[in-house]
Formats: structure tokens, sequence, C-alpha cells
């Protein structure tokens, strides 16, 4: 069961990539993330019929073909999804790499909301792109900052962690049932 991981944060301490280390940590299979920061701002002439995409999106779009499962681990900028974020949603519209692919949400603020808005807007979008969003494994992480350790660059926070841990099992399993269906 092959897990792929987007940051929504390009940020070096980010706390939503300490908690996609914690996240890949749990997680006891195969496993990878991809740099969404490298793409390319989203334009539809450079995607048409026959057009050869640029190579970061074509990185991207394998990594997403050959993942049995998709998560994103995202902040909440100004109520919304990261631009960096969107615009990699966009290069996977069309292509068609996320249809019927198991996907989860995880945003994390320092704020109690714990991003909900750019989580539920996620969600939506990856629903429009017909991915397979597996709500029981969606969580908003509220008052993230004191439950990561900056020099691990890690959650450490144990109940935080169980319930990620619970978060990607569910994931998996959907992802497990949809290769058990499909063979
Ligand atoms: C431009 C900007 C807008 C933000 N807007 C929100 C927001 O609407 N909701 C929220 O919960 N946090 C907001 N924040 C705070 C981020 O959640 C916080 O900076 C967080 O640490 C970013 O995630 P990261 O640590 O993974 O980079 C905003 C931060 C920035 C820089």
């Amino acid at each position: 069961m092959r897990l792929l991981a987007l940051s929504g944060s390009l940020r070096a301490r980010s706390s939503n990539g300490a908690v996609l280390r914690s996240v890949l940590d749990l997680h006891p299979g195969p496993s990878g993330t991809a740099d969404i920061g490298a793409l390319p701002h989203f334009n539809p002439d450079l995607d048409g019929e026959g057009a050869t995409p640029p190579a970061p999106v074509a990185a991207l779009r394998t990594a997403v073909a050959e993942a049995d499962a998709v998560l994103i681990v995202s902040p909440e900028y100004a109520h919304g999804v990261p631009g960096v974020l969107k615009n990699a949603l966009d290069w996977l519209v069309s292509s068609g790499e996320c249809v019927g692919k198991p996907v989860a949400v995880i945003t994390a603020s320092p704020f109690p909301t714990g991003g909900d808005h750019a989580n539920a807007q996620l969600r939506e979008t990856l629903r429009m792109m017909t991915g397979d969003v597996i709500t029981a494994a969606c969580r908003e992480l509220p008052a993230i900052g004191p439950k990561t350790d900056p020099a691990t660059q890690r959650v450490t926070d144990e109940a935080t962690l169980a319930d990620l841990r619970t978060a990607v099992g569910r994931l998996t399993a959907a992802a497990n049932e949809r290769s058990a269906t499909a063979s």
C-alpha cells in the first residue's frame, strides 16, 4: 500500500510538515512525497491535447498514479487553501490520476479552528475531481504548535499521534479495499 503525502506548506520548519513526517513514520508500507513547490503556475495552454507537460508536472502525475492513496497535509491561509497546493491540484484535474483514488485531508493550525475552512475546501475540490475522499481519515488539528518538536520536526503529543495512527489506518484500509475489489 503505497502512500503519497503532499504538503501545502513550503516552510522549512512547517508544523504541517511535522504532521506529514509523523504520519509517514506511522505508515508501515512504502511512502513518498512530491515537491509541489517546483510546479509552474497552472496554464491550460500547457496542458492541452498533444502538449508535453512540464517535467515537474509529469513527475507529480506519475507519483499520484503510482500511489494507492494520497494524503494532503496543509495549513490554511486567509480562510482558504494555500495557492501552491491549489495549483498542484489544478494540474491534476484533467489528467485523471485522482479518479477513484482514496484521499484524505489533514489541516493543522496554531488556532482552535484547525484549518477548518481549508479542509472543507480541499475536500470539495477533491470530490469534484472524483477522488474518493475518505472522510473518516480526515482531520482538523487545532493548536498544533506545542504538539510538535522543532528539533525532530515531528508530532510529540501522544493523543494527536494516536489519532493520526487511526486516520492513516482508515485511509490505507480504504485503499486495500479498493485494490481487493479491483482484482
Ligand atoms: C498569510 C497567512 C495567512 C494565514 N491565515 C490563516 C487562517 O486563515 N487560518 C489559520 O488557521 N491560520 C492562518 N495562518 C496561520 C498559519 O496556520 C500558521 O502560520 C501555520 O504555522 C502555517 O503552517 P505551517 O507551520 O505548516 O507552515 C496564516 C498564516 C499566514 C502566513
